[in-house]
């Protein structure tokens, strides 16, 4: 993406994103960077409501295909509405999940395809893609102690269990094996360790 800077967080549930968001997000505001922060699903007013229907624990009789349509119906709208006029001011735009969740949620984990995920995810985005992504790469029992040690009630995808979980988490793996804007970082280290490898990653690209 032109001017600024596109960072995507990934991973299976639990697997510690929202704390490196954060530290990364402090860390480049003292840098004198404009950062915006947004996640998916969601991130806008309308994306937001997708994210109640694709979240809600009731809404069990979801269709897969209906389930990747409305994350991909939320990345459209991010995506024009927040994602490309951000880069073009020249800001890091950092997003918690972007479409490598689709991918490995919905093409590996739901076992849709790549094929399909790829051809509905560059429709989504207009071709725009992160130019640079981590993947904190976690054990799913580890990740999941952390989300039951956080408290709340889980979502519908959460809901999917530990097998599905296995599975997303190979997709990730999959899929940075064969793509170098995608770093896969050892979750299982301490949060402060986690940080200053990505930190040093971002020192190289910024
Ligand atoms: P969220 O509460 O944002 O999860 P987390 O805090 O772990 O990021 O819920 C988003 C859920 O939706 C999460 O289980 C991952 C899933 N998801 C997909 O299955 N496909 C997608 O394309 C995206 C963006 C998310």
């Amino acid at each position: 993406m032109e001017k600024g800077l596109f960072i995507t967080f990934e991973g299976i549930d639990g697997c510690g994103k929202s704390t490196q968001i954060g530290l990364l997000e402090s860390y480049l505001k003292e840098k004198g960077k404009e950062v915006l922060l947004i996640r998916e699903p969601g991130g806008t007013a309308v994306g937001e409501k997708i994210r109640e229907i694709l979240l809600e624990k009731k809404n069990d009789s979801m269709k897969p295909l209906t389930e990747l349509l409305l994350f991909e119906a939320a990345r459209a709208q991010i995506t024009e509405e927040k994602i490309i006029p951000a880069t073009e001011e020249g800001k890091v735009v950092i997003c918690d999940r972007f479409f490598d969740s689709t991918t490995a949620y919905q093409g590996y984990a739901r076992e849709m395809g790549t094929e399909l995920t790829d051809l509905l995810n560059g429709i989504a985005t207009a071709g725009r893609s992160p130019d640079i992504t981590f993947v904190l790469d976690i054990d799913p029992e580890q990740a999941y102690a952390r989300r039951v040690g956080r408290g709340g009630e889980e979502d519908r995808m959460e809901a999917l269990g530990l097998m599905f979980q296995q599975k997303v988490r190979e997709g990730y793996l999959k899929l940075a094996s064969d793509n170098p804007r995608v770093r896969v970082i050892d979750a299982s280290a301490t949060p402060e360790e986690i940080s200053e490898q990505i930190k040093g990653m971002i020192d190289n690209v910024i």
